[in-house]
């Protein structure tokens, strides 16, 4: 494993270096691959914090604090003068003396193309510089004199990573490089690869990818549930963004019912209003302006954090807030009670409300069908937030399990997650609920006609395996080459070169078994999306095998997106010729009526076309272009020559067939 994600490391340095110096942000010894423990971690990388869980090889899970006792860091990354990074609370304490060089929110404009209206939007509210290249937008940071850099979102991203893994390290005493991360319930596919990326280039060995909501689901303890299907409701109020899913537990499966965002509102918008509103107070009292000196405003906002959370402490009903030396030598020194505190924020409060209502009438689901009540995130922690929840659900109480906080929840899920996937519990299945990974397109070889024989399914899970014998005969060769592609076409030209297997020195065919000669391919495919594949000369055991990273795979995304969209417009094409002809048959033996049509023949045509029409009308939602044309050529083959027979007779039929196609 370490040394695929150090091969991982090497591709994607060789990517990054001309466009953007990678090393500059993963520096090149991280690409070593130091000593690794069998530990795993849980990583959740919000919009605002980030949060790691580490599974001990006891089994036990422990959420890692930071370098200054805090469980859940701010995840900014900022660059001071030399090129210097600081990550975490670090960065965010110099925001203001250095605000167009200190980076948050990069989550946001990860893996999204420079275009995409959510990115504008955001670009205008963020301090720092964000240009378009080559469709891309990428961080400007003027690190020194004339050392002006171009940061990927990808490699800021890999940066906070990277500060996570060192900070598992220094807690653990050892390098652990595996690793489950977690993304937003509403993340597409290019975000999941960005996502997946960034920890490869950290030097993580991303075992999986898992949606927030499912985490926190699991964390709770939810994935255990077995029998009727399970609704849950997830409301996880982060740090500036509001997520809300539906989601449903069905025989171990969680399946997205519905998910709504408000992708501006969360806890540091009611840090604002408190600042706002002690700004006006200080000035009211002391005649001066807080809100044009920057730090001055970094310092109090700190300070509103600071009291809106010891507010969520239920014994708690006032708070001082107080700041030395705000501006001009003059203290802040105020006290904030509940009640202000919710006044102030009411209209927020309430916005939350939006999401939640909408994600439940997208689920088409009543109140009551909620089994189970989810609060993530560290805004959930706010009692009038709580209240709220629960009066929406008429008073049911949302799930509480001792020790999981609410921003913890994500990152302990992903923990749990990693645990199953290492193998660190073996008391259920092992069946890995839910999880989400990038597309999978199918992947198989060559047969001699250029058709694609399927090994692995699209979008089968991983791991993965298959085997295909291909067979020959009278073959006088004694090299031979098994090309592996991806991709869902029939024909491999339409797919993709991804490998091939050289197999040499085998004997040629031999008389003594007429001349057939029999090559087993094995593709396997691991848990980390690197494919394995071995070829076998069964006669002589001569084999030959290589390995195929991920990280091969995933430089050619946008390809891979648009083969996949390619091969499901050429299956709905061949549905709808499959469709059209079933239908023209039903037609045309209807027409036939009380026509002479022998006995036989008519039952055997009619219990076929029964067949193929009920597999249409079933759960068709895997089948892919070659499965409708098998089910074509199988169908003409009976059909066609009674049909045919007929047609003379009644004219029409089958060109009714043609005429819709
Ligand atoms: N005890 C508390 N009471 C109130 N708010 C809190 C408490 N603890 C943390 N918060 C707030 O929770 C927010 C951070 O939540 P969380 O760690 O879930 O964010 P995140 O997942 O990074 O954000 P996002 O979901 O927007 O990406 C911050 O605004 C923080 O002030
Ligand atoms: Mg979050």
């Amino acid at each position: 494993m370490a040394r695929r994600a150090a091969e991982a490391l090497l591709v994607l340095g060789f990517l990054f270096l001309p466009l953007t110096a990678s090393s500059f942000l993963v520096p090149e010894s991280r690409r070593r691959s130091g000593e690794t423990g069998d530990e795993v971690l849980g990583i959740a990388l919000g919009a605002t914090h980030s949060c790691i869980a580490a599974v001990h090889r006891d089994g036990s899970i422990e959420i890692v604090p930071d370098d200054r006792g805090n469980r859940v860091t701010p995840a900014w990354v900022a660059f001071i003068d030399d090129g210097e990074r600081l990550v975490g609370e670090a960065a965010r304490d110099q925001y203001a003396a250095n605000p167009n060089r200190t980076i948050y929110g990069a989550r946001r404009i990860l893996g999204r193309r420079f275009s995409d209206a959510d990115l504008q939007q955001d670009v205008e509210t963020l301090p720092y510089a964000v240009v378009d290249r080559d469709g891309m937008p990428y961080v400007r940071v003027d690190v020194g004199e004339d050392d002006v850099r171009l940061l990927s979102p990808v490699e800021i991203t890999a940066a906070v990573f990277a500060d996570m893994m060192d900070r598992a390290a220094a807690h653990l005493g050892r390098k652990v490089t595996r690793a489950v991360l977690t993304v937003p319930a509403h993340y597409t596919d290019a975000q999941m690869y960005a996502t997946k990326e960034a920890g490869i280039l950290a030097g993580l060995d991303v075992l999986r990818l898992v949606r927030d909501p499912v985490a926190a689901a699991i964390a709770n303890g939810l994935d255990k549930h077995r029998g009727d299907p399970r609704n849950m409701l997830v409301f996880d109020l982060g740090g500036s963004t509001l997520d809300v899913a539906v989601l449903t537990l069905d025989e171990g499966v969680f399946e997205t019912m519905a998910s709504r965002s408000d992708a501006h509102l969360g806890g540091d918008d009611f840090d604002r209003r408190l600042a706002g509103y002690f700004a006006e107070l200080f000035q009211r009292k002391h005649g001066r302006d807080v809100t044009g000196d920057g730090h001055a405003m970094q310092r109090l906002l700190r300070e509103c954090e600071r009291a809106k959370r010891a507010l969520s402490d239920h014994d708690q009903h006032q708070v001082g807030v107080e700041v030395k030396a705000l501006l001009d030598g003059v203290d802040l020194s105020e006290t904030l009670t509940r009640e202000l505190f919710e006044e102030l924020n009411q209209d927020l409060f309430l916005k939350t409300m939006a999401p939640l209502n909408k994600a439940m009438e997208d689920a088409e689901l009543e109140k009551g069908d909620i089994h189970d009540v989810i609060l993530v995130g560290g805004g959930s922690r706010i009692p009038m937030v709580q209240q709220l929840v629960k009066d929406y659900f008429d008073g049911k109480e949302p799930v509480n399990v001792d020790g999981i906080n609410p921003d913890e929840a994500v990152a302990y899920g992903a923990a749990v997650q990693g645990s199953h996937l290492t193998g660190h519990h073996d008391d259920d299945d092992k069946v890995f609920f839910g999880i989400v990974d990038v597309p999978q397109p199918a992947i198989g070889i060559e047969a001699a006609d250029g058709a694609m024989v399927k090994l692995i399914r699209r979008d089968a899970g991983y791991p993965a395996k298959g085997t295909h014998v291909i067979t020959t005969y009278w073959d006088k060769r004694t090299t031979m080459a098994v090309k592996v592609y991806e991709g869902d076409r029939t024909e491999v030209k339409d797919n993709r070169l991804l490998c091939q297997l050289d197999l040499s020195e085998i004997p040629p065919a031999s008389i003594w078994n007429w001349g057939r000669r029999d090559i087993e391919v094995t593709i396997e495919v691991d848990q980390a999306g690197t494919i394995h594949a071995e070829a076998t000369d069964k006669a002589s055991g001569k084999s030959a095998n290589t390995s195929y990273g991920y990280h091969h795979r995933r430089l050619s995304q946008e390809e891979i997106d648009a083969m996949m969209r390619e091969a499901d417009e050429f299956a709905r094409d061949a549905k709808a010729r499959l469709e059209a002809y079933v239908h023209s048959i039903k037609e045309t033996l209807a027409a036939a009526g009380d026509m002479e049509l022998e006995e036989k023949r008519r039952g055997e045509v009619e219990g076929e076309v029964m067949a193929v029409s009920k597999w249409l009308d079933g759960n068709t939602e895997n089948a892919e272009e070659g499965d409708y044309e098998k089910k074509l050529w199988e169908l003409q083959g009976i059909c066609d020559p009674v049909i045919s027979a007929m047609q003379t007779r009644l004219g029409g039929g089958l060109d009714d067939y043609e005429d819709e196609l």
